[in-house]
């Protein structure tokens, strides 16, 4: 069995710069790693791409944080929708149920019917560009998705900061006592806010997913707010470093900047490419063995974390020629960055339609297009947890 490797190896700042880097040297070890988790905590980690499918899909893997995490209760709190009543934390057969209901509302003709209004937003927004510099995410990466998700939940746009504030400490959990505070009430707040605008839905409704989802009056409260705060932070968290890494990675890699100028046809694969070279979901949301088992030889006791390294899987080099190698014509991407199995992500059609058309419109309409500061001024989000994306990206046209 390999050494446990640390857990602080998540935070470090070479980490957060380049997590492939990092996993490159363990690929010889083996693909399951034990984590030295705290506080003690059974914690394991799998980096390659055939046992990273399987354990993505398996039911002995369970994502009932209620049932099986004491990492669940060591950070969450009476009052955390997060880890409740949505698809995203129950198992087969309440899995099958609260999915099928709110894939009736989020439809793909429902989606498509926006594309044209994520056109207009994406060419607002880069019409606001002011005097030939941006910081891409905050003026253009962060808003598109937000705006987007909130109308189409139904959901004030001009509450965007809050939520911005409230799903960074809610997607992030850290086990400082100061930000369990902070966490409990910014779950507290996302809970009233909910409360107050389904009960006015319900009242006066809209052509809206939450009116929709109301209407139905197949959910319970709780699960209908869990699941309006799932695909609320799901809806952005993600996006927006679609576009913040696809951006990077095309500015660092002008020879294929150049191609996709030259041939936007290939647009739809350059986005499934970003997704694959530098996704916005580093590792798997968490999932919990319901059963004593064993992956790739490495013994799991029952009740164990379990996390798949979704950026380690789409470098996995067995899988993906010159796994390190931006190509934005690569055929056969089997990336895993929407996920594998009952959980794929439910969002993909609207995250890959968004992504489509930020990056092609800012191609577009920026024809100078370059980074704003230099690679040692980038910075990304220490998150140490799911989510991998910038804090912020200067850009030059
Ligand atoms: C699930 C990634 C955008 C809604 C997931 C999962 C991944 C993922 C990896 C599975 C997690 C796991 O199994 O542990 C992404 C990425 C996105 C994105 C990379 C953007 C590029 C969105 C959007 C929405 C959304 C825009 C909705 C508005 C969901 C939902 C689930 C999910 C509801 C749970 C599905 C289930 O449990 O059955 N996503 N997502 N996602 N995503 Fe996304």
């Amino acid at each position: 069995m390999p050494d446990k490797l640390p857990f602080e190896f998540l935070f470090t700042p070479e980490f957060s710069r380049n997590p492939y880097a990092v996993y490159t040297p363990l690929r010889g070890q083996g693909p399951v790693f034990p984590i030295d988790f705290p506080p003690g905590f059974e914690a394991y980690l799998i980096i390659d791409h055939e046992h990273g499918r399987a354990a993505l899909n398996d039911p002995r893997l369970s994502k009932d944080m209620q049932r099986f995490g004491d990492y669940f209760r060591a950070i969450a709190t009476e009052d955390d929708i997060l880890f409740d009543s949505n698809m995203l934390s129950v198992d087969p057969p309440d899995h099958t149920r609260l999915r099928r209901i709110v894939s009736k509302a989020f439809t793909p003709r429902r989606v498509e019917e926006l594309r044209p209004r994520v056109q207009q937003i994406t060419d607002e927004l880069i019409s606001s560009f002011d005097g030939g510099t941006a910081e891409l995410l905050d003026e253009f990466a962060f808003p598109l998705p937000i705006i987007v998700i909130c109308e189409l939940l139904g959901v004030p746009a001009d509450d965007r900061d809050l939520f911005r504030e409230w799903s960074a400490l809610l997607v992030n959990p850290t086990f400082e006592p100061e930000e369990v505070e902070r966490r409990r009430a910014a779950a507290r707040a996302t809970t009233a806010y909910f409360r107050e605008l389904s009960k006015e839905r319900r009242a006066e409704p809209r052509e809206d997913l939450i009116s929709a989802l109301v209407a139905m009056d197949e959910l319970t409260e709780k699960e209908l707010i869990s699941t309006l705060s799932l695909l609320l932070i799901a809806g952005h968290e993600t996006t927006v470093n679609l576009i913040g890494n696809g951006v990077l990675a095309l500015l660092r890699n002008r020879d294929q900047l150049d191609l996709l100028r030259a041939k936007p046809e290939l647009l739809p694969n350059a986005v499934e490419e970003f997704l694959r070279y530098d996704g916005p979901v580093e590792r798997s949301t968490p999932r919990f063995a319901a059963e004593d088992l064993e992956i790739a030889g490495t013994r799991i006791p029952r009740g164990s974390m379990v996390h798949i390294s979704i950026g380690a899987v789409g470098r996995d080099p067995s899988v993906h020629a010159d796994p390190d190698t931006l190509d934005i014509t690569r055929s056969d991407n089997r990336h895993m960055a929407f996920g594998h199995g009952i959980h794929f992500c439910l969002g993909a059609p609207l995250a890959r339609m968004e992504g489509q058309i930020a990056i092609g419109t800012l191609l577009d309409r920026l024809p100078g297009l370059e980074l704003g500061c230099t690679e040692e001024e980038l910075s990304w989000r220490l998150t140490g947890s799911v989510v991998r994306g910038l804090s912020r990206l200067p850009v030059r046209f």
